[in-house]
């Protein structure tokens, strides 16, 4: 593959940036007719993997940020983890003196106490995912902060329309989904909900913007746009190990060939198996086999040093002996809706699934252009910037991508996530 970035996916994908600033929300509220809220202090209310990565890329835009846990334990636990990344990022030279000193000095504050926020013009809550526990948050938000406040969701997942109805005014609710690790990755999507006001949207977009991130607005439906094709993609991933047999550095072999970041079975183990199956349960979706022999045997990832892969105590990577031998079980007993001839049908079984997600999305006006779907997996997910994004490569395959998903859900027993795209429907039509 040739990852030399053409001219005109250049032009693509700056058009998409100039897109993604041109938020409009259903109302008629827009960009160009709502103001963000003046914003000094901000404040994150967990500090864990997540709300860390958040208070330190607030903190380097310049806000003085309020970072709140639950307990004493939990706050010395968070410090002693933002001392190990800002030691890191300082070596590795992504973090200047100054960022440091901002940091490490009176613009970054601990608490327990959400009293504390009441002069904050934007709470980010970063708790875990878990709504009753968000919910139980923002009840006691809004009797402490101003009425002028406006309160982020970093959730990957939750509705934000059922978190909002515990607010009096639930206008002030939007989602700032941030991606892992979160002073690093230069996406995030703003998720609007029924309510959602301009002024909230337009304030999560100026906190983006002071971090230099590209924000990307979406609507709300379980997982959002980025994490339904993630999930899309991980599932396929899966598959290919539980049906087929092949081992994850195979996979994960396949996909960087074509330029990726990093496969999906490294990326899995970064982001947690814990993280993963707790969105699926939140959500009702069903667990794979894999998945569940996995999780009974606390394979969670690099977190734990050992998921798909060990880690041993360098972080470095290896192949894991039990993994491969659940795999090789599972791919014995498995029906499978495919024959996988070459490298080119697994990359075809991992991404078309994903393009079709992507379709779906559109479809149903979660997100309003494909270019904008093209610009978060470039820089939120690591896809190959000369292919111009997931859409762009789908669009150039169409009629091979339609016929090949007829084919898997026609011949699929088990999976039932697969919902073919209007337009895969209708491309496969054309073409009969
Ligand atoms: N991990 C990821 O890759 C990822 C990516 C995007 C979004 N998210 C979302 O971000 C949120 C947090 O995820 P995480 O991975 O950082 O979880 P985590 O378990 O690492 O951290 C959660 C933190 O919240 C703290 N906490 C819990 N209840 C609290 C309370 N009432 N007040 C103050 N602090 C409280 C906990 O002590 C813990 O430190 C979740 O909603 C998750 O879905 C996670």
């Amino acid at each position: 593959m040739n990852f030399k970035v053409p001219k005109e996916i250049e032009e693509y994908l700056m058009g998409a940036y100039e897109k993604a600033n041109q938020w409009k929300l259903p109302s008629g509220e827009s960009h160009e007719n709502c103001e963000s809220v003046d914003m000094k202090t901000v404040s994150v209310i967990g500090g864990g993997t997540m709300g860390r990565g958040i208070a330190i890329a607030l903190c380097r835009a310049g806000y003085d940020v309020i970072l709140v846990e639950n307990d004493e334990k939990s706050l010395s636990f968070c410090k002693k983890e933002l001392e190990i990344t800002i030691k890191r990022e300082t070596e590795l030279k992504r973090f200047k003196p100054k960022d440091v000193a901002r940091l490490t000095g009176s613009s970054l504050r601990f608490t327990t106490k959400l009293e504390e926020l009441s002069a904050c013009q934007l709470v980010i809550e970063v708790v875990f995912e878990n709504m009753q526990l968000k919910k139980e948050l923002f009840t006691k938000l809004q009797k402490i902060c101003s009425k002028c406040c406006i309160f982020g969701s970093n959730t990957s997942s939750l509705n934000i329309d059922e978190m909002a109805s515990v607010l009096s005014d639930p206008s002030r609710l939007v989602g700032i989904h941030f991606f892992n690790p979160a002073h690093v990755i230069k996406v995030v999507e703003i998720v609007h909900g029924k309510k959602t006001s301009g002024k909230a949207v337009a304030t999560a977009f100026e906190a983006c913007r002071s971090m230099k991130k590209v924000a990307v607005l979406v609507g709300n439906c379980p997982g959002f746009v980025f994490n339904r094709m993630l999930f899309a993609y991980l599932e396929q991933a899966h598959r290919l190990m539980y049906e087929h047999g092949l081992m994850p550095h195979q996979v994960d072999e396949i996909i960087r060939h074509a330029g990726f970041l990093m496969g999906p079975l490294t990326m899995h183990d970064m982001n947690g198996l814990d993280v993963s199956v707790k969105v699926k349960s939140e959500q009702g979706w069903p667990l794979n086999p894999l998945e569940q022999e996995l999780l009974k045997r606390n394979r969670f990832g690099r977190k734990n040093g050992k998921g798909f892969y060990s880690y041993d105590a360098d972080a470095k990577k290896h192949c894991d002996a039990e993994v491969e031998w659940i795999i090789r079980d599972l791919a014995s007993k498995a029906t499978r809706n495919s024959v996988l001839m070459s490298d080119q049908d697994v990359l075809e079984a991992l991404l078309f699934p994903m393009v079709n997600e992507g379709y779906n999305l559109l479809e149903k006006g979660l997100i309003a252009d494909p270019a904008l779907i093209d610009i978060m997996f470039i820089f939120g997910f690591g896809w190959p910037p000369s292919t111009g994004g997931p859409l762009k490569w789908g669009e150039s395959r169409q009629k091979r991508l339609a016929e090949k998903l007829h084919d898997w859900k026609a011949n699929d027993k088990s999976s039932g996530m697969l919902e073919l795209s209007q337009r895969v429907k209708s491309i496969r039509k054309a073409k009969m």
